[in-house]
């Protein structure tokens, strides 16, 4: 049975490659989501990808992950730096994660620097541009030691 990653982005990543792209530069989310795909399958892993802007929808998402997925990659955008919401889900539905941000949060403004993820990710990426989708997508199809696998 091939892997299944749950690719989520939060808010404003739908703006990727119009906003700001001094920071975050010119790939498209389309074009995120569709080299993840083919990135994933060259391993034999599938991926699924969802977008909000919304913090509840994020939520409600990961819930329905239980069961279905094996890793989450997640970039939370903003959300990143204050949802404790999206740390319980995490906890709550008890599947490995590996956080994701395009520029490097600590060399921005200082609030930047505060996740309420990262300690409890199995691996944090930041500061190599769209390419950590890439690099964390290939983590979680190889590396990460994923959990209740019927058949493992
Ligand atoms: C981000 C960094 C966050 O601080 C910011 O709010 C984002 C994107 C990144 O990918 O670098 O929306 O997660």
């Amino acid at each position: 049975m091939p892997r299944r990653i749950l690719l989520i982005n939060g808010p404003n990543l739908n703006l990727l490659g119009t906003r700001e792209p001094h920071i975050y530069g010119s790939t498209t989310l389309d074009d995120v989501v569709l080299q993840a795909k083919d990135h994933a399958k060259s391993m034999s892993a599938e991926v699924e990808a969802f977008q909000s802007n919304h913090e509840g929808a994020i939520v409600d998402r990961l819930h329905a992950a239980r069961g279905a997925i094996d890793v989450v990659v997640i970039n939370p955008g903003a959300f990143t730096h204050t949802s404790v919401a999206i740390r319980d889900a995490l906890l709550g539905i008890e599947i490995p994660f590996v956080e994701v941000h395009i520029s490097n949060v600590h060399s921005r403004e200082p609030f930047r620097s505060k996740s309420y993820l990262s300690d409890k990710a199995e691996a944090v990426i930041c500061g190599l541009g769209v390419f950590g989708y890439t690099a964390a997508i290939e983590f979680a199809a190889r590396h990460v030691k994923i959990k209740n696998r019927a058949h493992l």
